[in-house]
């Protein structure tokens, strides 16, 4: 079995920009690490059921439950966190409350843990991975339960915010069982266990909130693991052919036709006009694309690039996105 070193990443936190593949890389990944053998969790906070969707299965809960069994030996293991079932569990751990969320529940303490004090919600979230990071076997013999934990974390807008519980929780509790929960969560999250990995497509817009989440990051001393370009589209034509198209002219128009003769298709004027107006889009598209990776090349961070499926992450193609992960060196 393919176990980390002491030393290795044990956290990956999966942000990036709204809609960018999130959930899918964050899936794709603990898919790798689970078919290497490892004990996998991926967990998501948000509510919003998305890693159920990406691997077809029932909604996830707080309870934590083994999604896929990989015959290299290795499991991914999924957990959907919520607010007020991290409470409970917190003070049953902490104050031995065994029965008292109830009575809780009905003075509003979880109302003010989960609406009032946002800071004190994301602790209780992100405490959940903290405390399933470090959670040990029983017995004489202690290894972790888990190799690895991959987040599906909020996007690149909140995640600042979001891993920056120590700051968060100052405002509300300066001292107390609370603040010394922020403080070792936080302690972890800047540790070399940790990395922030960010998704991103080849377009302008996610690209540079990739840029300044990478800044933002180190404000907040939290280590960028890889740049992932997710859905990247092969370019199909040579460069002297994307030249012809978008110059326009006749040249491009005049390979097309002779191409077309050769395999016996004859087309009208109108065919051909939107072929080449179809090719034309697809030159642009992959100059833009280019460009950005260009920009992403710049960074420090090891850049992992991912195909765009174009039947969309059916459910085979997880794995298939899981090995382009592991051909590249995990993230
Ligand atoms: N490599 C890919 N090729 C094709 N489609 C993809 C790829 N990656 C993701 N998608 C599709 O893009 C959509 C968005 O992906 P996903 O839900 O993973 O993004 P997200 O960043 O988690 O979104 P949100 O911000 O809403 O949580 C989904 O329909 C998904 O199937
Ligand atoms: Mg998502």
């Amino acid at each position: 079995m393919n176990v980390p070193s002491a030393s290795a990443v044990r956290l990956h936190v999966v942000t990036g920009k709204g809609g960018t593949g999130k959930t899918t890389v964050a899936a794709a990944t603990a898919m790798s690490l689970a078919m290497q053998g490892q004990q996998v969790l991926l967990a998501e906070v948000e509510g919003r059921q998305g890693i159920s969707q990406v691997l077809d299965t029932a909604p996830l809960g707080p309870t934590e439950r083994a999604l896929v069994q990989d015959p290299s030996g290795g499991t991914l293991h999924g957990l959907a966190v919520e607010a007020e079932p991290a409470l409970l569990e917190y003070l049953h751990k902490f104050y031995k409350l065994g029965r008292a969320g109830s009575v809780l529940d009905k003075v509003g303490a979880i109302d003010f843990a989960t609406t009032i004090a946002p800071g004190v919600r994301d602790v209780l979230l992100i405490g959940k991975v903290y405390e399933a990071v470090g959670r040990t076997t029983s017995g004489r013999r202690k290894r972790p339960v888990y190799d690895s934990v991959v987040l599906d974390a909020p996007p690149t807008g909140r995640i600042g915010r979001f891993l920056a519980v120590n700051e968060e929780v100052s405002q509300v509790a300066r001292v107390g069982p609370i603040r010394n929960q922020a403080d070792s969560i936080t302690r972890v999250l800047q540790s070399a266990i940790t990395r922030v990995h960010l998704v991103t497509l080849l377009e302008e817009m996610p690209v540079q909130e990739t840029l300044d989440a990478v800044d933002e990051l180190g404000d907040l001393s939290l280590r960028v693991g890889s740049v992932v370009a997710n859905a990247v589209r092969p370019p199909l034509l040579t460069d002297g052919q994307a030249q012809a198209l978008t110059r326009g002219g006749d040249a491009a128009r005049d390979e097309l036709v002779a191409a077309l003769q050769l395999v016996d298709i004859t087309t009208g004027p109108a065919t051909v006009e939107g072929l080449l107006r179809e090719g034309e889009e697809h030159a642009l598209r992959s100059g833009l694309q280019r460009e950005q990776l260009a920009r992403l090349e710049g960074l420090a961070a090891p850049l992992v690039t991912l195909p765009h499926l174009p039947g969309g992450v059916e459910d085979g193609d997880l794995r298939q996105l899981a090995e382009a992960i592991t051909e590249q060196g995990g993230l």
